[in-house]
């Protein structure tokens, strides 16, 4: 096991109603609030919106909006809030959405303290040093985000997709009501639910030795999605179910499941590669990747890969080491096939057109991933694999 720090700063405010906490919560950060959301449908069909506003009223605050933010978010938006931000003199964000929100709120905060373009970050020009505090109400449990030390961000200009890390973009609390997730489309719960899940495949799937405590709570939270997530499917107003994807998320991705270990993340570069072109839901790329990925590396270490069929999908730890590794990829992809989402280049609409750019564009840094370096040649094939 490596040496490591852990600090998660994120106080996580879990429960029924507790959105109605939100104004005394800002008020700890500061004043003058930019409250950035999607804008119209369901944060103000489901009544969200007015809670917020009540509380954010009730505790004295003043607010000022920014809305339109969507998936994949883009640049633009956020160079709009920055100068907002500075023009108004606002001293708190307030997110309220998914990843894409709560990843713009993070690039904002940081813009708004910052004399140069907020692109910058990320192009790794500039270091991290300072953010506006945030506090974030999540609505879809997938990225993690509402826990993450990450803001990823898209620019149209070259269609890349990038992104940062730092803890300073924590927030400094998450809202998570379950009950706020019942308006999500199947489709928005299934590719949550697989993003997850993809968190911590990132983190299991190393060459660390002696790292059984993390991998314990790995495979816990993996049983978790997967007994979980065909219940919401299912029904969405199930409220227990709802509850354990909504814990899983920012425990999948607030980085304790990677202390201890080098991650992967080379299934995630890939991914960045398609959402940045073809604009495809972040979850859905990994439904895609992540088979063929494990499929192509998983030889590097096949006890591990035994190890993950033994303990995430109960194989019978008699049968043959190989066996056992193949039998843990083809159920990773039964499951994804199980909720809807897809697990071929194809079956997202994507034709195999521009996967040499998409390969020379995700090793444009040098190779990605841990648990084996890959290289243009090696996420060339593996996108070639994804096609069909
Ligand atoms: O626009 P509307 O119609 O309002 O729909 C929203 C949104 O467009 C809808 N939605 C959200 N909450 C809802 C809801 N619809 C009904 N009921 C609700 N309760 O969902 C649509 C998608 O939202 P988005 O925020 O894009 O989804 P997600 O949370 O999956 O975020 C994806 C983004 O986060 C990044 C991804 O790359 C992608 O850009 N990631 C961020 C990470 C992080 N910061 O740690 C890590 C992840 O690996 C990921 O890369
Ligand atoms: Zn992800």
């Amino acid at each position: 096991m490596q040496n490591f720090i852990f600090d998660c700063k994120t106080r996580l405010i879990f429960g029924k109603g507790t959105e109605k906490t939100v104004g005394e919560n800002m008020k700890r950060l500061g004043n003058k609030v930019l409250f950035h959301h999607y804008g119209e449908g369901y944060i103000k069909e489901c009544g969200l919106y007015d809670v917020i506003m009540d509380s954010l009223k009730e505790a004295g605050l003043e607010v000022i909006e920014l809305t339109g933010v969507k998936p994949n978010p883009e640049v633009g938006l956020v160079r709009k809030g920055v100068e907002i931000c500075k023009k108004e003199g606002i001293d708190c964000i307030l997110a309220v959405g998914g990843g894409s929100v709560m990843d713009s709120a993070k690039a904002i905060g940081l813009g708004a303290l910052y004399d140069g373009d907020v692109w910058d970050f990320f192009e790794h020009k500039t270091p991290i040093t300072q953010m506006l505090p945030l506090g974030v109400i999540s609505t879809i449990p997938a990225t993690g985000s509402e826990a993450s030390d990450t803001s990823v961000m898209t620019n149209d200009d070259g269609q890349i997709k990038r992104h940062i890390a730092d803890i300073i973009l924590r927030p400094s609390f998450a809202i998570l009501n379950p009950e706020l997730t019942y308006t999500l489309p199947p489709y928005q719960t299934a590719v949550g639910g697989v993003d997850i899940f993809s968190h911590v495949v990132e983190r299991y799937f190393t060459q660390e030795p002696d790292v059984d405590y993390t991998d314990r709570l790995c495979e816990a939270t993996m049983k978790t999605v997967i007994e979980n997530l065909p219940k919401v499917m299912e029904n969405g107003k199930n409220y227990a179910a709802r509850a354990e994807i909504m814990l899983a998320a920012p425990w999948a991705q607030n980085g304790l499941l990677g202390t201890g270990r080098i991650e992967d993340w080379g299934s995630h570069m890939m991914g960045h590669e398609i959402s940045g072109i073809y604009n495809t839901a972040h979850g859905a790329t990994l439904s895609i990747i992540i088979p063929q990925w494990m499929t192509y590396v998983y030889k590097e270490n096949v006890d591990r890969f035994a190890q993950y069929a033994v303990r995430v999908w109960d194989a019978d730890p008699a049968l043959e080491k190989e066996e056992l590794a193949l039998y843990g990829i083809e159920k990773t992809k039964e499951f994804f096939r199980s909720v809807h989402v897809p697990v071929t280049l194809k079956e997202a609409g994507i034709d195999g057109s521009r996967l040499e750019e998409m390969a020379e564009k995700c090793c444009k840094n040098g190779p990605v991933g841990g648990f084996k370096q890959l290289y243009k040649e090696d996420v060339l094939a593996i996108y070639r694999a994804c096609l069909e």
